[in-house]
């Protein structure tokens, strides 16, 4: 099987159009917080308006390397489903669903182990990394090498044609379109489709440390659902500018966190250049930038915590949306099945 090269696999924002098919999703393995925001969120928020889009709460593939704790994946299934309603993704213009509840992509998964190599899985960057992180070792689960695989089939079963993910995770959607390909050449057949990766145009927003990524691991994450004065100490917590000693001194902009959430979060934009400037010039205390900051988050955030406390007091209706979500996703995978199991040639009894 052939290597391709990122650039053909990539598209843009731009070059989407309503016959597109999207398919994208989150392990839920904790609360969403700001950076799946600006990576993800937004842009699920704007292209559901532009073309049909599935969203998986990717609960199989959070087992992976969560056998041992399956209660945090069960929790945070809803948890998730609340992140993504409060933030004004709609579960009739998207559809929500859970990945456990159709078998079927763990049937399309065994006929898709048959059709990669162990050496191509091994070699798998995405995968070698997160081994790494993870320090498994000679002991990394098999599911969870294999996982992959899985996310082709979740692919795959909705011929979606674009599949927003991180960069990190084109490796994966390189390796799905050649296991179609090779589908479709083994089985005389075209129903299986290639997709390209719509990747994040915005760099990573950092953690509150400093740290390229956000993430719950490092402990440097600002949850979409974290109270007010929760929200306030981590701000009062960020990494700044370790050479802005006192406050007549000089403030360097690149790498004070502050500054970089201004960047993204603050609609006042010119409010935010004059504070640069005057931190340059010196004179600035990092206490007003942060209370600024503070406002801001404020701002933004207190909508989707409301909606996420409205959300919070029915859950029995949050699980209902997404069993409607599942059970129009669920439709749409019975068919391209029918269409598999036709190629393949399985015996009908
Ligand atoms: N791998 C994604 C994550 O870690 C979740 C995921 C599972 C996914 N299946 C997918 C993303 C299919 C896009 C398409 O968050």
């Amino acid at each position: 099987m052939s290597e391709r090269s990122t650039s053909k696999i990539i598209c843009t924002r731009e070059s989407i159009t309503a016959k597109d098919v999207i398919l994208t999703g989150d392990r839920p393995t904790g609360p969403l917080h700001l950076g799946h925001y600006v990576g993800s969120l937004k842009a699920r928020a704007d292209l559901q308006h532009v073309c049909k889009q599935y969203i998986l709460i990717a609960d199989m593939q959070a087992l992976t390397d969560n056998a041992d704790n399956p209660g945090k994946v069960r929790e945070n299934v809803l948890e998730v489903m609340m992140d993504y309603l409060s933030v004004g993704i709609s579960p009739e213009l998207s559809t929500i669903y859970l990945q456990s509840a159709i078998p079927e992509t763990a049937e399309l998964t065994m006929y898709f182990l048959n059709l990669v190599n162990v050496g191509r899985l091994s070699r798998n960057p995405t995968v070698k990394n997160e081994i790494k992180q993870r320090g498994f070792g000679d002991e990394v689960p098999a599911g969870f090498w294999t996982y992959p695989v899985n996310q082709a089939a979740d692919v795959c079963q909705f011929k979606a044609t674009v599949v927003p993910v991180g960069e990190d995770q084109v490796p994966i959607l390189e390796l799905s379109n050649d296991i179609a390909a090779t589908f479709n050449r083994l089985y005389k057949t075209s129903v299986l489709r290639p997709c390209k990766a719509l990747t994040p145009t915005t760099g990573l927003l950092p953690g509150t440390d400093g740290n390229s990524k956000m993430s719950k691991s490092l402990g440097n994450a600002i949850y979409l659902s974290d109270p007010p004065n929760v929200v306030a100490k981590k701000v009062k917590s960020m990494f700044t500018d370790p050479q802005h000693l006192r406050v007549e001194d000089p403030g360097h902009i690149e790498g004070n966190m502050v500054f970089t959430y201004l960047d993204v979060f603050d609609p006042d934009q010119a409010e935010v250049a004059r504070l640069k400037e005057h931190s340059q010039r010196g004179g600035l205390a990092d206490g007003t930038v942060k209370a600024r900051l503070i406002d801001v988050l404020e701002t933004f955030l207190a909508p989707i915590r409301d909606r996420r406390a409205q959300y919070g007091k029915d859950p029995a209706e949050v699980k209902r949306l997404l069993k409607i979500g599942t059970e129009r996703a669920h439709a749409v995978v019975q068919e391209t099945m029918r269409e598999v199991r036709d190629a393949l040639g399985i015996v009908k009894l």
